[in-house]
């Protein structure tokens, strides 16, 4: 039996990038496989809804994500795999989440600031985007999160929403850790100074791409133009990003890729970079594929998933509803 609770979710929001497999995904798979924890895994549909998006497409982006948390090892009889919006309790939390959540704090998030200046209009839910979350989180008593460095500000917000609910109604919430990754930023092709993000299709792996289109892209990724491979993020940002995916995806050290490749020409390397990547995602494309083809087995999962889910989240709403004295 496990003691311990985890909760990560990913919005279906267009195709999966290697930032989100390094930063995310792979390390759900390997948490799953530890044993240590009862582990929750959600796609966050409601999150998605955010952000622009074409409603005659969520569906498939909702199964396609399902599909990417099972190709990429994920096993539904070992986790709880769910669609958020699957399980009402999350949004009727987030509601009561909001009548505690200080609007100063929501008004600094990173998240928010930069999302809501692409906006041409700014909905309230990007705003209260951070309150759904610790919905996710704390209706799970979950004490480990697995995510990305972009993600750590709202965790902080989460830890400090559980503190302060503890304090006004008593012990309800766990307060959460996150769980980084050795890679829980992985930086642009075209821009080694960003986040490789969905935003900017142009700078991303993802991980449905074939091996001609992942050559590609590595091959005209940006780095400076100078020689010789050492990991510096600093002076050679682009040769320090592709070390950190060269050396998640193929297992071996940065000290010695840098050993073997430190006199390669940036070509030579590069190459090497992206055969690894595409020998990684071979199996993880090949598995897709199929579950795609056979979306009645993904909805079998979501609806399995969402049966565990909706017990334990119902039985924490009665104690909240409890707490804060409703009926
Ligand atoms: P999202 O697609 O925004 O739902 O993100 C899913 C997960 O991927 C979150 O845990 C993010 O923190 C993580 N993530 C997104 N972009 C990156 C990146 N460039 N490097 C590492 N992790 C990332
Ligand atoms: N905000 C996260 C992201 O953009 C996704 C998310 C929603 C999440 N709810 C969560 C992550 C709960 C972890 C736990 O990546």
């Amino acid at each position: 039996m496990h003691t311990k609770n985890l909760v990560s979710g990913i919005q279906p929001s267009g195709k999966l990038h290697i930032g989100n497999y390094l930063g995310a995904l792979e390390n759900f798979t390997k948490l799953e496989a530890g044993g240590d924890y009862r582990c929750f895994f959600m796609v966050v549909d409601l999150h998605s809804l955010t952000e622009p998006y074409d409603p005659a497409l969520k569906g498939s982006q909702v199964l396609d994500t399902l599909a990417s948390f099972v190709a990429a090892g994920l096993d539904p009889k070992k986790s709880v795999i769910f669609v958020q919006s699957h399980v009402p309790a999350h949004c009727e939390l987030a509601w009561i989440l909001n009548t505690v959540a200080p609007f100063g704090e929501l008004s600094r998030m990173t998240q928010f600031k930069d999302k809501s200046a692409r906006q041409e209009e700014t909905n309230i839910g990007l705003f209260t985007y951070p309150v759904l979350m610790a919905a996710d989180i704390v209706l799970y008593d979950a004490e480990a999160v697995p995510v990305g460095d972009d993600q750590l500000q709202h965790l902080e917000f989460t830890r400090a929403l559980a503190r302060k609910f503890n304090h006004r109604f008593g012990e309800t919430f766990k307060e959460p850790e996150p769980l980084l990754t050795p890679t829980p930023r992985v930086m642009s092709l075209t821009d080694p100074m960003r986040k490789m993000s969905k935003s900017e299709p142009a700078g991303c792996l993802f991980l449905d791409d074939e091996p001609d289109e992942i050559m590609a892209k590595v091959m005209a990724a940006v780095t400076d133009s100078g020689t010789g491979v050492s990991y510096d993020r600093d002076n050679k940002p682009g040769i320090a990003n592709l070390l950190g995916i060269f050396s998640s995806v193929s297992g071996t050290s940065i000290e010695d890729l840098v050993k073997e490749y430190g006199n390669a020409k940036y070509s030579v390397f590069k190459k090497a970079v992206a055969k690894a990547v595409a020998k990684k995602f071979a199996g993880y494309r090949k598995k897709k594929a199929k579950l795609v083809a056979n979306s009645e087995k993904l909805v079998k999962i979501a609806a399995r998933g969402a049966k565990t889910a909706n017990a334990v989240a119902n039985a924490k709403l009665a104690e909240i509803r409890k707490k804060i004295g409703l009926l």
